[in-house]
């Protein structure tokens, strides 16, 4: 295990510059006070060679937990689409949970759930509807996730599997005759009232499953629409996978992820993206195992599970989609295989605790993880490169990090299964960075067993997480100055800083802040960080506090997703010594400066969590050549309790200024703030 073993470490600090730093300190005032509160200094200087730290720092960790992906993320306007909603995610779910009988007029009929012939065995329930009068049209309604939020003049595209099972009479019915084929099925969007937003018809099916498309183009916009399926004829249908999609989803993609979601994220400039947990990944028990094969090819065959946090995963977000959505926007994938053991947490329903896959089931499973690099890099000709390429991605998808195992109990039997995932990989694939798991806190029995097969076994990168207070973030601002740089690199996959009634506070933010300056000093060792979790639906959360919050028509990023942001935004590949000449080194000031190499830029962030604005003389020596102006992104607030919650969003944004710059420049940090400061310098 590593140890804390020296503060804030200086080695590239030189004596020139402290000297310059301390005679700066004799000379510097606040700023527009003429009173004798010394201006702390900050002194840069260029020449020196400067530290390279890990360009793909900051990146994201992505759960399906509050209902991020399915009625979140994922831009599948359907709920329970394919009928497969069971009560062991709620006790009130069943199949035909999320769907409503409608009969229109003198209409008549029922609908019941059935399993025989499905339209795939992974798929295995479908609706049938009996239609015994069809007066003006007899079917099913769902009302999507919270209503189906639907613009004026958008296209919406329908699809569903549908067969014939019968025409006319129930008992004694005959097969439907071609001339009743055309438009006898009718999709709808339709207001609560029952308006018409429009609708398209569809053909009447065959008597093996048939997938039926339509385009409903809305006629008004409706926040919380519902769609209905409505067949105008007398007999028996089979329903399954009814979906609806807007056709502008996320880079137009098909079966894509929701728009504005999805480029929240985009604009934090993500490093990687982390999928598709968090224990999700493990699973609640072994048969809740997230399998990568599960999730892949025509959404009809994929096959769906319960989600450990008492919701659904349809997986129509899926490794595909996952694989996709990072090169969209850039970040490298970071999935999380299970290690052969599901979660400590599983619960009774599935046998208690952690448990291990049957030794005998290990050679199997090693080569499901074999198969899943082969399905992100092997060429097109191979068995799982193919089928990459079958969905339309030939090329790869570079796949460079795999997360084995989360946060597991590190145990005997979680042991054995790792070591063997861990050196199969390794052996077929010295390419790929396997990152190894050390529990879920930053110390105690799992990290230090955690840390000890990892320098057994000399595990390339192990994943720290914890959740603490923001005094503890600020408290533990050289957690990693003294660990080991011989021993395996850090994965922080997930940390937050709590605060009271785990609310998305300024006062976390700033800790937050000041603890990822902490991480870029230490850029060498700290190769990823995510903060977890990433989304949150409002009125479906299980977790608090997230990063942004979300409604089927609105956003609300946290404070805590600013940071991220201007972290993501303005990093850097090469940390520079900043010598702060406040020699008591206060818990609630930190510094970090880095230099970008794509653009040559200066970035310096200063993380002022204290109460009282902080006078700033800032010194960089070494600059070929400096503009007169730079630009300022600060994020700050009187109250360190502020959130930005749903009444009140915008309580605290980020603001840009320009500010003078030059070799020798004030600036007066404000009272809890974080600001970025960037300098061209090319
Ligand atoms: O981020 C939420 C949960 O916290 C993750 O699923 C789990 O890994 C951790 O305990």
């Amino acid at each position: 295990m590593n140890t804390v073993r020296s503060p804030h470490h200086r080695s590239f600090f030189s004596p020139g510059a402290c000297r310059r730093a301390v005679a700066a300190l004799a000379l510097s005032l606040a700023p527009g006070t003429g009173a004798a509160t010394p201006a702390t200094v900050i002194a840069i200087d260029l020449n020196q060679p400067g530290k390279a730290i890990s360009a793909d720092l900051f990146g994201i960790f992505f759960e399906d937990i509050n209902y991020a992906a399915d009625g979140g993320l994922y831009a599948e306007l359907i709920q329970n689409r394919s009928f497969e909603y069971q009560a062991t995610e709620q006790s009130t779910w069943n199949s035909l949970t999320m769907w409503e009988l409608v009969t229109r007029g003198d209409g008549k009929g029922a609908f019941i759930a059935e399993a025989a012939d499905p339209v795939h065995p992974d798929n295995p329930h479908y609706a049938v509807l009996h239609v015994s009068q069809p007066g003006a049209g007899v079917g099913l309604m769902n009302a999507g996730f919270d209503g189906i939020a639907i613009k004026a003049g958008e296209r919406y595209d329908v699809s569903l599997f549908a067969k014939q099972l019968y025409v006319g009479a129930r008992w004694g019915a005959v097969p439907a005759t071609p001339e009743i084929k055309p438009g006898a099925l009718l999709v709808r969007l339709e207001s609560q009232t029952g308006e018409n937003l429009g609708e398209a018809l569809v053909n009447w099916p065959a008597t093996d499953w048939t997938r039926l498309t339509a385009t409903i183009t809305a006629n008004r916009t409706d926040e919380a629409a519902r769609f209905v399926v409505l067949s105008t004829i007398k007999g028996g249908l089979a329903l399954d996978v009814i979906s609806l999609f807007p056709q502008k989803t996320f880079r137009g993609r098909g079966n894509g992820l929701r728009a504005d979601l999805a480029q929240v994220l985009a604009d934090m400039k993500p490093r990687f993206i982390r999928f598709p947990g968090g224990c999700v990944a493990h699973g609640n028990g072994l048969g809740n195992m997230y399998r990568w094969k599960d999730t892949i090819g025509p959404i009809e065959q994929r096959k769906e599970q319960a989600n450990l946090w008492h919701h659904h995963q349809t997986v129509g977000l899926g490794y595909f989609e996952y694989f996709q959505f990072c090169e969209d926007i850039g970040a490298k994938p970071l999935p999380v295989v299970p290690a052969g053991v599901c979660c400590q947490n599983s619960g009774q329903t599935n046998g208690a605790g952690q448990r291990g896959l049957p030794l005998e089931q290990m050679p199997d499973y090693i080569q499901e993880v074999l198969d899943l690099i082969e399905y992100a890099n092997g060429p097109a000709t191979s068995t799982w490169g193919a089928k990459r390429a079958a969905a339309g991605h030939t090329e790869p998808f570079h796949l460079e990090y795999l997360g084995v195992g989360n946060e597991d109990h590190i145990t005997p039997v979680f042991q054995k299964r790792f070591q063997m995932i861990h050196d199969a990989v390794k052996a077929k694939h010295p390419e790929i960075t396997v990152i190894g798991t050390v529990g879920p806190s930053p110390a105690g029995p799992d990290f230090e067993a955690g840390w000890k097969i990892a320098d057994e076994q000399n595990v390339a990168m192990v994943d720290e997480h914890y959740y603490e207070k923001p005094e503890w973030f600020l408290n533990n601002l050289h957690r990693y100055d003294g660990y080991d740089r011989a021993k395996s690199k850090i994965y922080l996959g997930e940390y937050a800083a709590h605060d009271d009634g785990r609310k998305m506070t300024l006062r976390s933010a700033l800790a937050e802040a000041a603890y990822m300056t902490h991480l870029e000093r230490n850029g060498d060792l700290v190769r990823l960080a995510s903060y977890a979790p990433l989304l949150a639906r409002i009125g479906h959360t299980q977790w608090n506090p997230d990063l942004v919050y979300f409604t089927n028509t609105e956003i609300f990023p946290t404070i805590n997703y600013q940071v991220q942001r201007l972290f993501g935004v303005n990093s850097g590949d090469t940390w520079l010594t900043a010598m702060v000449s406040d020699p008591a080194q206060a818990a609630d000031f930190a510094v970090s400066s880095v230099r970008d190499s794509r653009t040559g830029d200066l970035i310096l962030k200063l993380v002022n969590a204290g109460a009282a604005a902080k006078p700033l003389h800032i010194e960089i020596d070494g600059a070929r050549e400096l503009p007169a102006h730079a630009v300022t992104t600060v994020l700050a607030g009187d109250d360190p309790m502020a959130v930005n919650d749903f009444a009140n969003p915008q309580t605290v944004l980020p603001q840009t200024a320009s500010i003078a710059v030059g070799p020798s420049f004030d600036y007066e940090a404000p009272a809890h703030s974080l600001t970025v400061i960037r300098i061209q310098h090319r």
